[in-house]
């Protein structure tokens, strides 16, 4: 296939009609009944090329119908953008047997192009895909169960119990995600869980893989009350703060979540009319944050509430709220100690001083004294 700019340059040199040219053609593939196939056709051309779509159960050129957007009641859908390209995706839902065959992408920008004297040959140029649909493979699966605490083991089967082709392997997943060590040859395969615990709920499936077909799944759920593993117990934080307390649980389905506030009156729904509460929930997390945290509305017991179908679990944070002032303190009461002790030093002193001085003379003189006799001496001795 020739890359876009190759057209783009032949759009410059033929100012007069180019023909149109693909730039990207639908390809043949092999779906399951029920499910959906779409086809794309990229044509670049000058003026911009009209695109149609054709089906056709045998490929003889004289059989081809033209589809329509909302054909074979509703399921086919065709839509199309002209800009510097033009761009079209067939589209077909709920497949049925019936489906199959080969479905042509055909463009033209050819002015003659309706001309119905004409061999459409000549003036629309065309790209084929083919389509085969395989009858769904039916999978029989256990039923979907729901953990309690005296369950000691879960057992998840899948038998393949018609199919185009044995299989060449099956595995297990989980919540999407491959669970290692599961994959098998057999048609009919299981999955063990023992001891079942919250997290194991979620959604499981059967995969089987075949040669030259497309994998088959069937589904299994596994439900169970959520449980709260994680969540913040305490938040310290100044007035004035943002506070964030969250919750995460396990359990399937993801659980609603609510959040509450605990006062004497009891648990009840906090007041947002300051219009500072915001709760982000996904899945399994939620959070509470709280802005501009007030001293005297804000501190107290808050409590986060999963719910879904099976049960409902709650867990409580508590939240202080410290007083901007609250660092200065110590500082504070130090500063008050200090001035109590030179009070009570000055205090002293003023009232001791008359009879210090009476005693203190004579002291002061010996000491004067013995500086004198120290000097004489050192000068003696130089
Ligand atoms: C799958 O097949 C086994 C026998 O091979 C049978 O015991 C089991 O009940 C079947 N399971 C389902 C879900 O049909
Ligand atoms: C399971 O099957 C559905 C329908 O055929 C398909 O759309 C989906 O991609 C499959 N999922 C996996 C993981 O194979
Ligand atoms: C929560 O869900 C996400 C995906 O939705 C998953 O990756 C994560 O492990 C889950 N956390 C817990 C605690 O189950
Ligand atoms: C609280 O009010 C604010 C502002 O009106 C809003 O954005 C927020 O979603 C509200 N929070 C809750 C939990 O209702």
């Amino acid at each position: 296939m020739l890359p876009l700019y190759f057209f783009v340059v032949l759009n410059d040199l033929w100012i007069r009609h180019p023909p149109a040219g693909f730039v990207k053609s639908p390809l043949s593939e092999t779906k399951l009944t029920g499910d959906t196939f779409e086809l794309y056709c990229d044509v670049v051309g000058n003026p911009t090329p009209e695109i149609q779509w054709w089906y056709s159960e045998v490929n003889r050129v004289d059989s081809f119908r033209q589809l329509w957007d909302g054909a074979r009641k509703r399921r086919v859908s065709i839509g199309t953008a002209y800009g510097v390209n033009s761009v079209s995706v067939l589209g077909v839902s709920h497949l049925t047997l019936d489906d199959a065959g080969t479905y042509e992408c055909r463009a033209s920008n050819d002015p003659r192009r309706n001309e119905l004297h004409l061999n459409p040959a000549t003036t629309w140029i065309r790209a084929q895909a083919s389509v085969t649909v395989l009858q769904k493979p039916s999978i029989a699966v256990s039923e979907s169960v729901i953990i309690i605490p005296e369950v000691d083991s879960i057992l998840l089967q899948c038998n393949l119990t018609s199919t185009y082709s044995a299989p060449q392997e099956s595995y297990w997943m989980k919540n999407g995600e491959e669970i290692l060590g599961t994959r098998s040859p057999n048609k009919n395969t299981e999955h063990r869980i023992n001891r079942p615990r919250g997290d194991d709920a979620g959604v499981y499936m059967c995969v089987y893989n075949f040669d030259m077909a497309p994998p088959a799944n069937a589904t299994i759920e596994i439900k169970s009350a959520p449980m709260i593993t994680g969540h913040k117990r305490s938040e310290n934080k100044n007035e004035g703060d943002n506070a964030v307390l969250y919750c995460k649980s396990v359990g399937y389905p993801h659980p609603v979540w609510t959040w509450h506030k605990i006062d004497n009156s009891g648990i009840r729904d906090f007041d947002n009319s300051t219009g500072r509460f915001f709760i982000s929930s996904r899945e399994n997390y939620t959070e509470l944050h709280i802005a501009d945290l007030d001293i005297n509305l804000d501190p107290g017991e808050y409590l986060c509430n999963a719910s879904n179908i099976i049960g409902s679990y709650s867990e409580k944070s508590v939240l202080r709220v410290r007083s901007l002032l609250a660092p200065l303190w110590p500082l504070l009461g130090v500063l008050a100690e200090i001035i109590i002790l030179v009070i009570i030093i000055v205090i002293y002193e003023k009232r001791k001083k008359p009879e210090d001085l009476q005693d203190a003379g004579p002291v002061k003189t010996n000491s004067t004294n013995n500086h004198k006799d120290k000097n004489l001496r050192q000068r003696n001795t130089n």
